[in-house]
C-alpha cells in the first residue's frame, strides 16, 4: 500500500437525479423527490460522511417551454439551497454558481458573506459569465453579450466584490456595551469604486466573514477564461476528454498563475469525471445500455444546440456533426464548443454517436467500470500531473453515487490518496488555501 502526503480533493457536482440527461427516467431515480429538500440533504450528508471536500451546484437562469418537455430543469437557486444545507451539515464545503453577467457585485458579495457566516466558513463561489441568448432574454437583452465583453465585466465584478469583502477589517467589530461602540469606523472602508460597468460606494453591510472571502472557483477554458482563472480562481473546474489534454491544461494554467505572481499550489485544478459504476463488468454494461435506451434524441439535439449556440435540431443523426462557425465567431461557451468539435472529429463520430457520448456529462470525461478501474484512472491523473482532485459527476445519483462512496472512496483511502478524516473546518482548510490579505489593512 502506498501512502502519499499529497491528498486529492473530491468535489461532488450535485445534479438532481444525475448527470446523464436520461437519469431522471432511470427506474431507481426518485423523481418524486425532485423538489424535496430532504433528498438533497441526504445526498450531501453522505458526501460529508465520506469526507469529500465540497459539493457544487451549477446554475442557468433560463429554460424554455420546449426543453422542459423532456426535462432540463435546475430545481433550486444555488445560494438558497446551500444556505439550507449549511445548517444541516458541519464540515463539507458549499460551492454555488452565480453569474457576473446578470447580477450586481454588491448583492453577490453580500450573499456569499452571509453564506460564509451561516456555514462557519464553508462558502465557495463558482463564477460564471453565462453563455446563452435564452438567459440574456430574461435580463432585458436579446442576445448574450460578446465573450470578451462578458469577461471584461467579470473582471471588474470581481475587483469590486473583493474590495467589498475587504471593506471590513478583521477586528472592526467591537461590540463594547459599556462604551456603546459597535464597530471601529476607522476599520470599515468606503471603497468608492468607479469603473466601466459599476459605481459602488461601499462598505458592505455585513462584516468580515469567517473565510474573509468565499473560495473563488471558475471553469472558463477559453483564452479569456484561462486568464481570468489565473488572476482570481483558487479552484478550477474543467472538462477534459483525455489525460494528455488534461495534463496540458494543468501545466498551462499553473504556468499562467505563476506568471501572474501567484503561487500555483494555491490554485487547485479539478477535472470533471462522470462515472457509471458497477461491481461487475456485466452490471456496468447493463446500466450504460439502459441509459442509452432512455435517451430522447430530439431533446439531446436541443440541448446541444443551446450549448453551442447553433441550431442543429434538423440535422441528420446518422451523418457527421455539421460544419459550425469558426471558434473566433462563437460568443457562447467557446471552449466547450471547441471540445465537442474536437471529440467528434478525433473519434469520427456520427451526430447520434456524439450525442450518446455527450449525454453522460455534456463533454466531461466519462468512465464506465468497476470501482477499481475508476480508482486506477483517478490515481493515474492525480499522480501524473493532470489534476489536484476531481469534480465527481455521477451519471445517475442512485446508485452510482452510493457505489462511489461505498467502494471507490475507500479504495482511494486504502491507496493513501484521499483523507480518512477532515483535518480542518473551513472550505479553505479542506483545499489547503490560505486566507487572502486584506487590501485595506495596510492603509
Ligand atoms: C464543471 C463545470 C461547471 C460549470 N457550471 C456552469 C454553470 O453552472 N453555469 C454556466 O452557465 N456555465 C457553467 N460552466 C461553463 C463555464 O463557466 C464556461 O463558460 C465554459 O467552460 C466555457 O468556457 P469559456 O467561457 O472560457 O469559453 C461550467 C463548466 C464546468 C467545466
Amino acid at each position: 500500500m502506498n501512502n502519499h502526503d499529497r491528498k486529492m480533493h473530491l468535489n461532488l457536482f450535485l445534479a438532481s437525479m444525475g448527470h446523464h440527461e436520461a437519469s431522471w427516467r432511470y427506474p431507481d431515480a426518485p423523481t418524486e423527490h425532485l423538489f424535496n429538500f430532504t433528498y438533497y440533504k441526504e445526498l450531501v450528508k453522505k458526501a460529508e460522511q465520506a469526507k469529500m471536500d465540497s459539493i457544487f451546484l451549477a446554475d442557468r437562469t433560463s429554460t424554455s417551454s420546449k426543453s422542459v418537455k423532456y426535462g432540463a430543469l435546475t430545481p433550486f437557486e444555488p445560494t438558497t439551497l446551500l444556505s439550507a444545507l449549511a445548517v444541516v451539515t458541519e464540515k463539507i464545503g458549499l460551492i454555488g454558481t452565480v453569474s457576473t453577467s446578470f447580477n450586481e457585485p454588491y448583492n453577490v458579495a453580500r450573499r456569499f458573506s452571509s453564506l460564509d457566516f451561516l456555514s462557519n466558513g464553508r462558502a465557495g463561489w463558482n463564477i460564471i459569465t453565462s453563455g446563452t441568448d435564452s438567459e440574456a432574454q430574461n435580463f432585458n437583452l436579446d442576445k448574450i453579450p460578446d465573450h470578451a465583453l462578458r469577461y471584461k465585466r467579470a473582471k471588474e465584478f470581481l475587483d469590486v466584490s473583493i474590495k467589498l469583502w475587504d471593506s471590513w477589517e478583521d477586528d472592526a467589530v467591537i461590540l463594547n456595551k459599556e462604551s456603546g461602540i459597535f464597530a471601529d469606523s476607522r476599520k470599515v472602508h468606503e471603497i468608492n469604486h468607479k469603473g466601466e460597468f459599476f459605481k459602488v460606494r461601499g462598505p458592505l453591510n455585513i462584516s468580515s466573514s469567517p473565510q474573509k472571502r468565499p473560495v473563488l472557483v471558475q471553469a472558463g477554458t477559453s483564452e479569456n477564461g484561462k486568464e481570468f482563472a489565473a488572476t482570481y480562481a483558487e479552484a478550477i473546474f474543467t472538462a477534459q476528454q483525455t489525460f494528455a489534454d488534461a495534463k496540458a491544461f494543468y501545466n498551462k494554467v499553473k504556468e499562467r498563475v505563476k506568471k501572474n505572481g501567484r503561487n500555483p499550489d494555491q490554485v487547485k485544478i479539478l477535472p470533471g469525471i462522470c462515472p457509471i459504476i458497477g461491481e461487475t463488468k456485466e452490471e456496468v454494461i447493463e446500466t450504460e445500455s439502459k441509459l442509452q435506451e432512455l435517451m430522447n434524441f430530439d431533446h439531446s439535439l436541443m440541448q446541444l444546440s443551446n450549448r453551442i449556440g447553433t441550431d442543429l435540431t434538423s440535422a441528420k443523426l446518422d451523418e457527421p456533426l455539421p460544419e459550425l462557425p469558426v471558434i473566433e465567431e462563437i460568443q457562447g461557451h467557446k471552449s466547450r464548443t471547441e471540445l465537442i468539435i474536437e471529440l467528434a472529429q478525433r473519434e469520427n463520430l456520427t451526430l447520434k454517436q456524439l450525442l450518446i457520448r455527450l449525454a453522460g456529462g455534456r463533454g466531461h470525461y466519462t468512465i464506465v467500470g468497476t470501482p477499481q478501474k475508476i480508482a486506477d484512472e483517478l490515481e493515474y491523473w492525480f499522480l501524473n500531473g493532470a489534476a489536484d482532485g476531481f469534480n465527481i459527476m455521477p451519471q445517475i445519483m442512485n446508485p452510482d453515487f452510493d457505489l462511489f462512496i461505498r467502494l471507490v472512496i475507500p479504495e482511494l483511502q486504502k491507496r493513501g490518496l484521499f483523507r480518512t478524516e477532515y483535518t480542518g473546518n473551513t472550505l479553505r482548510e479542506h483545499y489547503g488555501l490560505a486566507i487572502p490579505d486584506n487590501q485595506f489593512m495596510s492603509i
